[in-house]
């Protein structure tokens, strides 16, 4: 079929307001609009005006529609080895007890909810719960450590904590509450309470009056007749707060508000991803980052479809086959993953001879973003698959897709190494350091020009000058997305490399200033620097260099295993920092810069050039040599 996507981008771009109305028109509203789009108080806002309800549009809609009946969440759990299902009626019930509980526990419109809990559906059920209340819920993914956890208590203040007792890794259980308490330990500000969600694998110690049991409360409020409607909002009310990695250790809490976010989300529903209502779609991810939020719980749900939560990796557990089994056996009819899960997959089973197990009759497309989606991979996938594979490029900032291929829109043709063509909503600019638009094909900073679309951040919470001056100060005019890359003849675009210290590892935004951070803090580390380097399989790692301080009587591989645990302990597991080297010097400009991208460029091999302002290039010479020794990266 011939792709509809530059009359429909055409469309836009001649109305940006009439084309986001038309759309609006997919949603639910308790009152309309008086202005599609305006700029109020210094930041961009869509559906001024208007009032709706976002979990309505997510379940009760659909109940009222006849939808009652179909199953909304499938709960796929190989680390338990359990299954579950909840109908959009059951979901209902679920969602609108437990906001009854929140209310009775003290959150309501504008409060906000931390929600920190493994992929298990009451996740999902405390999400849409403060939907309905109005309350803002935050979900921090579970593999943060407590101080990282602490932070953004901080930054929330939330009223009420949602937890369970644990989360299950390959091997492991993981004890959230221990976690939980001590985040709450270290943070200044003191939520009223907690509600934990008691899971067999572990037990969690309940401190009366202050931790209530998640079963017990739902009894209660169930024996009680207790439900909470639906209240109104504004469209410009925000939803939830997602902390994102920055470029210090002081996440960014990004803002989404309930008007344009479910517009633009269930606009892409179809347009983006070709799935219809009624159709299982799955998103492997943890509802902890953007992509969960965006389509695990509430684009899926916004459509009428079935989502599945999967609790497990693509590996291990139990086998290579876990993403083939789950798809044939929920007849899910597109999966959205990172691309580091397929080279996960590829690593253990080249072949893909698991994949003969299995009836994927009914599955049609393979999405990725995340990450850099390498052509390796995607030509493996493409093969093993026969299903076209469509990588797309976005940001927690968005909420959804900045470019992709809108296979709804029909597809246009697959170039290797390019997420395609801008979405309605973003006029994309490639520009130089001076702000001038470079030629296509020459590399510049990719940026959008404003107002970002709908679903886009308004602003980060509590820090409207923040967010102006990390996204709206370096190019004025433009939202500078912090991603490098260029633009081809045909107006695809090509994204190479971040232009700010965010590394992704294994489809997980960190940031290298904040364990710099945390390197730093450790006693006997005079300076240090932590570096990007590629990885086959998680795309990007870590690596640390400490110069110690003098005096220091402990053997240099003491302080480097103690720095690896430092930083697992205070930021977590997942920012998987396995190499620290103490090194006599770090490599500088003359004015004292550290020169990470030049070490990132020979730890990967690439090509580079002595740095005409360097110090001392003795100092890389030695760089060179500590990494060759020990292996790390392609040298
Ligand atoms: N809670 C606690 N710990 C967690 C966790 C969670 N929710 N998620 C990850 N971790 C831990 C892991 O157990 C691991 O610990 P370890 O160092 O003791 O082994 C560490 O954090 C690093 O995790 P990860 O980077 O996920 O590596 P992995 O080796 O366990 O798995 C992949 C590698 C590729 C299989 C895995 O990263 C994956 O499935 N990625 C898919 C991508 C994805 O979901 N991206 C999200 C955005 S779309
Ligand atoms: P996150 O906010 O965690 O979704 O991470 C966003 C960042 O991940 C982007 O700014 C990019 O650097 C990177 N990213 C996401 N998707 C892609 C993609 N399809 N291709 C290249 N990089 C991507």
């Amino acid at each position: 079929m011939a792709s509809r996507y530059h009359e429909v981008y055409q469309s836009w771009k001649q109305d940006p307001e009439g084309f986001w109305a038309e759309a609006a028109k997919d949603i639910d509203w308790i009152k309309p609009w008086d202005k599609v789009y305006d700029h109020v108080d210094g930041l961009d806002r869509w559906f001024v005006g208007a009032q709706c309800n976002t979990c309505w549009n997510c379940i009760d809609r659909h109940v009222e529609a006849g939808r009652g009946g179909q199953v909304a969440i499938i709960h796929d759990s190989p680390v338990t080895g359990t299954k579950r299902s909840l109908t959009y009626a059951e979901l209902q019930d679920e969602v609108a007890t437990f906001a009854a509980v929140l209310k009775k526990r003290g959150a309501g419109k504008g409060d906000r909810v931390i929600i920190y809990m493994p992929m298990v559906p009451e996740a999902a059920v405390a999400m849409l719960a403060c939907a309905r209340i109005g309350a803002i819920h935050s979900v921090v993914f579970g593999g943060f450590a407590p101080k990282e956890l602490a932070t953004r208590i901080d930054d929330a203040q939330p009223k009420l904590i949602v937890s369970a007792s644990c989360g299950i890794e390959p091997g492991r259980v993981i004890a959230y509450k221990p976690l939980l308490d001590e985040a709450i330990e270290i943070a200044g500000s003191k939520p009223a309470g907690t509600i934990i969600l008691a899971r067999e694998q572990a037990a969690a110690d309940l401190k009366d009056g202050y931790d209530f049991d998640w079963a017990a409360e739902m009894d209660a409020a169930r024996a009680a007749g207790d439900k909470a409607d639906c209240v109104a909002v504004a469209a410009t009310d925000p939803l939830y707060i997602l902390y994102t990695s920055g470029t210090t250790g002081q996440p960014k809490g990004v803002v989404r508000d309930n008007g344009g976010h479910m517009v633009a989300l269930k606009w892409s529903m179809d347009a983006m991803y070709g799935v219809k209502p009624g159709e299982v779609y799955w998103a492997a991810s943890d509802v902890g980052w953007v992509v969960g939020h965006s389509y695990i719980v509430y684009a899926p749900l916004l459509h009428g479809c079935t989502t599945i939560l999967f609790e497990g990796k693509p590996v291990g557990t139990p086998d290579p086959g876990t993403f083939w089994r789950v798809i044939s056996e929920h007849k899910a009819v597109c999966l959205f993953t990172a691309p580091t899960a397929f080279r996960a997959i590829k690593k253990e089973d080249p072949k893909a001879e698991y994949l003969k197990q299995y009836d994927l009759s009914h599955f049609r497309t393979l999405f990725l973003a995340g990450e850099r989606a390498d052509p390796d991979t995607i030509m493996w996938a493409e093969n093993i698959l026969k299903v076209p594979v469509i990588d797309h490029w976005w940001q927690t900032e968005t909420g959804w897709t900045i470019a992709g291929n809108p296979v709804g829109l029909g597809a246009l043709p697959v170039k290797l190494g390019s997420p395609a063509v801008p979405m309605p909503g973003y006029e994309i600019h490639v520009l130089d350091e001076g702000g001038k638009e470079v030629p296509r094909g020459k590399l510049g900073a990719i940026c959008v020009k404003l107002p970002l679309p709908p679903s886009c951040l308004p602003t980060l919470w509590n820090a409207d000058e923040r967010f102006r001056k990390s996204y709206l100060s370096h190019f004025p005019g433009y939202y500078e997305t912090a991603d490098a890359g260029y633009m081809d003849e045909d107006g695809y675009l090509y994204i190479m490399a971040r232009t700010d210290d965010i590394i992704n590892v294994a489809g997980h935004r960190l940031s290298t200033g904040g364990m710099e951070e945390v390197l730093a803090s450790h006693p006997d580390v005079a300076e240090c620097a932590v570096v990007g380097i590629a990885d086959n399989l998680k795309g990007q790692i870590p690596i640390g260099f400490v110069v110690l301080k003098s005096g220091v009587n402990k053997k240099p591989e003491e302080v480097e295993a103690e720095c690896v645990k430092l930083v697992r302990n205070k930021i977590g597991a997942v920012a998987a920092l396995r190499h620290v080297m103490a090194v006599a010097r770090l490599p500088k400009t003359r004015s004292g810069k550290i020169l990470r991208g030049t070490v990132r460029s020979i730890a990967d091999g690439a090509d580079w050039k002595m740095p005409a302002t360097i110090d001392d290039p003795k100092i890389l010479d030695e760089l060179t040599a500590a990494m060759k020794a020990r292996g790390i990266g392609a040298l």
